[in-house]
Parts: C-alpha cells; structure tokens; sequence
C-alpha cells in the first residue's frame, strides 16, 4: 500500500472511530423503526395475575434451571419453573435433529399446563447466528462479520429468519444480541461483538433486536431477544479472566465510569429503544465488582435512568462467582436486581434460598414483586398468557426451515462481509475461464471452521458440523466454467501447473474463554499452506476464516490478494461472490487490524497506533 493511499484510510478511519455519538453516515439504516409498545401497558393484567401466586410460585418464575442439569421434569410443576434453557452444549436426548429440538420443547412445556396457573416456561437458546444448535438450520455470519457491512438492514432480516427457525422447534427465547464492544482482540468472544466501534455496534444491535422482535413480541413469529452481556464484557484487562493468567474471558474491566458509557453502555440505549425484552449481566466485574451483584449498574442505571421495562436475566450459574457462600449470592444477586437467574444444577438449592431469604426479611416482597412483575409482562407481550394461543411448537414453520430463501439472505450476508486487505496484480476478481485453480488450506473444505463456535456444539467443531452448507471448495467448484479443472491439497503441495491458487487458512472453532489466546499469530499449517502454493510460482488468493484480526507476518507479502472472510457460516457461495467478481466488495474493517502483537490492544478511538489496517479499511475491485 503506498503512502497516500495509507493517509486517505487514516482519515476514512479516524471519522469512522471519534463518531461516538455523531450521525451515523457510514452505516446504512434501516426503515425507519417502528413504534414498540411499552411492556408496562401489561402491567393491569400482570397485577391481577401476581395477586393470586403463592411466593413460591413467584419464586419458580424467577429461576431458570439448564435442562442438562434438569434431572426430574416434574421440578417444572412442581417448582412452578418460569423458564428452561439449552446452554452451549445442553442437546435434546435424540440428538440435534429439527424433530428432537420440537418434540422436546413441546414436552418440557406440557409440564406447565399441570400447574395452578398454568403459566407457561420461556424457553431459552443461544441463537447467536441463526438457530445455531439445530442440523440443518441456515448459519448466518458471526456478528465480526456482521459488523463489517454496515448493513442494518440485512442484520434486521437475519433476525428475522432467525426468529423464524427458532419458532420453528417452539421456543421463544434467543440470548442475543451480544453489543459488546471488545477492546481486546485476544479475548475469545471478540467474533461475538459488531464492533469495536460503539457507533457500529448501537445500530446493528438495534437493528437485530427489531429483526428478532419483529417490533411486537406479539406476532407468533417473534422471539424475544436479550442484549448482552451487560456491561463492558469486552472491556476486562489481559490477565483478569477466570481462565488463568493470560486470559480476559470474564474478568475485571478497569475503567471510569465516562468510558463505561461512553464505548459501553451504547448497544443498550439502542436495543431498550427497540423494546429488548431481556438483559444478560456479564460474567465479568468492573473495578472489581462482579455485575451480578452490581446495584448500581442494574437498579439504578438500567431500570431506573434507562426506564428499561423488561426483565434481567443471569449469565449461565454466574451468580455462582460473586462470593462463597450460594445464598448469600442468592440474596446480593435479587437485591441488586437480577429478575430470573440461569443455574445448572442446583436450582432446586437457589428456589429454598431464595424462599428462605423472603421469610427471613433478607429480600423484601417489593423485589420479588418487580421482578416477576417483570418476567409476566413478557409473558402477556408475548401471548404466552392467552388462553386460545397453543404454547406448542407450531409445526407447519419447519417448511421454510434452513430453506434456500433463508440461505440466499445468509448467502448475502457473506458476500457484504468479506473485506479485502490487498489485491496485488489484480489477482481479484478471478476469472472463472482459469484453465485450473488449485485450492489449498486446512478451511478450503471444512464447514466447521467456516462456522466458528456456537455450531451445533458450544465450541463449535471443525470438520463436518451440520447438513445443507456449501464449503469454499464446493463454491469454487460451482462458480467456475465447465471447462475449469479445481484441483485441491490441504497442505498446498502439487499446486505446480495451476492458473492461481486459493488458500483458505485460519482459526478453528472456538468459544468463550476457549478462545483466549496470547498470541494471535497464523498457524504454522497455515504458513506452510501458502507457501506451498506461492513455491509453485502461481498467483496466491487468501481467505482467511477467523473470529478476529491475526497477526499476519509475511503471509501477506507472500499473498497476491488476502481476503477476511470471518467466521462466513455454512453459505460458502458468498465467498466466491467476492472472489468471481460476480459482487464487488463492499466490506469494511469492524476492528482495527494490528501488525504485531506489540499493538495489541488497539483500543476504540485510538488513532495513534500505526496498525496495519484501520477499523473501516477495505478495498474496492
Ligand atoms: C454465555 C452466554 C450464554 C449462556 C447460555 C454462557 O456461558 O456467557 O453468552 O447465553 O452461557 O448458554
């Protein structure tokens, strides 16, 4: 890249990183957003409601038990259980099939119609790009991805097809959108956010919730939505996390309270807007108080000066972390806030506790009160309260279930998301006459590493992860003349004779903490791969699959072009989309990416540091 062209993306960039706050010209918005209507104009039913339940039966709203740990369904009856979930790994016994996700959901909320009041569970999944546990279900890009097209738009359809798959096995629940703003790319949940651009991050996450929410928690084709993890989950120092010494994964975030809102507090302004039903506290302290104890931020802040009207939900068992002793937890966690509480396997301790701490005066009645006030009000927003409604799945949704329709807005989503950092020798687009094109890399051919973590399992998996995707190699095989042999190598060898050669290289899956990593540089399988292929004195495309910038040494003098393609998901066509030349890139850099790791962290608002791309950099072709 030469000078000039280096100051020009400074500029682009520096406008793109000090708009906290400023009108938002760079990202395209949506239609103009519909008028939600205010979970409190349940609040006469809801009184009604909360007059006749025992405390125990407000108690059993107010906990959410992780079905592994569920070991009797009967506890759902029995405790009055307001709500389920699946956590990352927490399958239906017949496996991940669409039958087994339906057939489970409608079993476990039989239960409820055994009850006094028959109120039924909201059941809870981590669909964070797409219906991501279900075979078969349309995996969208992870938000990295996502953030790269400025596209709020496209992130509201995503959201609605996602509702829709989800609606699809009966359950009304998605713990998503995550707005957290990562400051730091070595921590493992960096794919998970837009941006590191609060600016970014406050319309794409507005837009999904509105996607997810269809605007009226009503509509049978609407899941809730829950923002998370809030706050400043992605703002926690290198060396605090749970994980050990290098790691930042729900660790401590040590910063002023102008900085918490400034870069932190923005996703959520946006998504109380759109009427989020739900807020997920995060795991991880700030300045040295966990967020599942923290009054202030949840009572005071959240409900009191953000007038969010919805209810908190607690990250999975992490009340668990806020001191020794469970019912002490119990106790700081209601009072400071926390509605609905996410436990495996000890939710029958946490309901006794927690009655136990009503009858001893330890949380006063006015809490419990709130918050199941809080909880119902979705419930009747939703139409989980009206009688003529079945709470059952609604099978005839399974139609469009992973459908092309779905795949082709996926398929969308990918092609806005590719940035490309360089195209030397107009190595790009590709000609789809080439004569031969070797395909080479440990990704080319692998759907998993091209759908991350959160897919089918919690940590994602590499290899074969789920039914109806198309790898790069098969996309490069199908977009190419009949008169093209694609020849292929994971290693690069044999690349000798081709016309170019394509590298898919980068990451495997990863979630959470898993992903904490010190050093961000390519993999030495990697390395080889591409030069292997470049040996063979060919023009050398990359793709690289990662959940965040890498730090990219010579790979990137030895490539011709270098492609980000994030964490894509399961329509590989939307690479060659790019790579043909059939869709000119429209993808700009979410995060600033680093030379060395001597750079990392590079900030939100730092303009100093001379990295190697700027936080909106991408080119053109
Ligand atoms: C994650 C959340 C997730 C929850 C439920 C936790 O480990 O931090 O993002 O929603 O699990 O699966």
């Amino acid at each position: 890249m030469n000078l000039k062209m280096n100051s020009l993306l400074r500029c682009a960039c520096t406008a793109v990183t000090i708009c906290l706050g400023l009108p938002l010209s760079h990202l395209s918005a949506a239609a103009p957003p519909a008028k939600v209507k205010p979970l409190s104009s349940y609040d006469p039913q809801v009184k009604a409601l909360l007059a006749k339940m025992t405390l125990e039966e407000k108690v059993g709203q107010m906990t959410q038990p992780d079905i592994s740990a569920l070991q009797d369904p009967t506890d759902i009856e029995n405790l009055f259980l307001g709500s389920l979930l699946s956590g990352g790994n927490a399958d239906p016994k017949e496996g991940n099939s669409l039958d087994a996700w339906t057939n489970m959901y409608d079993e476990y909320q039989k239960h409820t119609q055994k009850t006094r009041l028959g109120i039924p569970i909201l059941y809870g999944v981590d669909a964070l790009h797409g219906h991501n546990n279900v075979l078969g279900a349309v995996i969208f890009p992870h938000n990295i991805g996502l953030g790269c097209t400025r596209n709020a738009a496209l992130v509201e359809k995503i959201g609605k097809i996602t509702a829709e798959e989800v609606r699809a096995t009966g359950i009304q629940w998605a713990f998503a959108p995550c707005v957290t703003v990562p400051q730091d790319i070595r921590w493992g949940r960096s794919y998970e956010g837009f941006s590191s651009d609060p600016a970014i991050v406050k319309v794409l996450g507005e837009a999904a919730v509105r996607g997810l929410q269809l605007n009226d928690l009503s509509n049978p084709l609407a899941v809730l939505a829950c923002a998370k993890h809030y706050l400043a989950d992605g703002g926690t120092s290198f060396g605090t996390g749970t994980g050990g010494k290098n790691t930042l994964d729900q660790g401590n975030s040590e910063i002023d309270e102008a900085t918490l809102r400034q870069v932190h507090l923005q996703g959520y302004l946006t998504t109380i807007k759109a009427g989020v039903g739900t807020i997920m506290p995060s795991y991880s302290s700030w300045n040295g108080l966990k967020m599942s104890a923290n009054k202030y931020l949840m009572t005071d802040v959240l409900k009191k000066e953000l007038g969010f009207e919805g209810f908190v939900i607690s990250d999975y068992n992490a009340i668990d972390q806020i001191g020794k002793d469970y019912k002490e937890n119990v106790g700081i966690t209601i009072n400071a806030g926390m509605d609905m509480v996410m436990i495996a396997g000890r939710h029958r301790e946490f309901v006794k506790d927690l009655l136990a701490l009503v009858k001893e005066g330890k949380v006063p009645m006015s809490r419990i009160d709130d918050a199941v006030t809080r909880i119902l009000r979705v419930k009747f927003a939703m139409g989980l309260m009206d009688k003529d409604r079945s709470q059952l799945a609604d099978r005839k949704l399974q139609s469009s279930f992973g459908s092309p329709a779905h795949r082709a807005v996926a398929r969308e989503a990918v092609r806005e998301s590719l940035v490309v950092l360089k195209n030397g020798n107009q190595a790009l687009p590709i000609s789809k006459q080439a004569a031969r094109i070797h395909v080479a890399g440990k990704s080319a051919d692998n759907l998993g590493n091209q759908c991350g973590g959160w897919t089918i399992d919690w940590q994602g998996k590499t290899g074969e992860v789920t039914p109806g995707g198309t790898t790069i190699l098969a996309s490069i095989k199908s977009a190419v003349s009949k008169g093209t042999k694609v020849t292929f190598s994971a290693d690069g060898t044999g690349a000798e004779g081709a016309t170019l050669g394509v590298v898919v290289v980068g990451e495997k899956p990863y979630a959470e903490g898993f992903g904490d990593r010190t050093n961000l540089a390519l993999d030495q399988e990697d390395i080889n791969a591409i030069a292997n292929v470049k040996q063979a004195g060919i023009p050398v495309v990359v793709v690289l699959l990662s959940g965040r910038p890498l730090i990219l040494g010579d790979a990137l003098n030895q490539a011709d072009a270098f492609v980000a393609a994030w964490l894509p998901g399961t329509e590989g066509q939307g690479v060659t989309d790019v790579l043909f030349g059939d869709f000119k890139p429209v993808g700009k850099l979410s995060f600033a990416w680093p030379k060395s790791m001597d750079q990392v962290p590079v900030r939100t608002g730092d303009t100093k540091t001379d990295v190697l791309f700027p936080l909106g950099y991408g080119l053109k072709f």
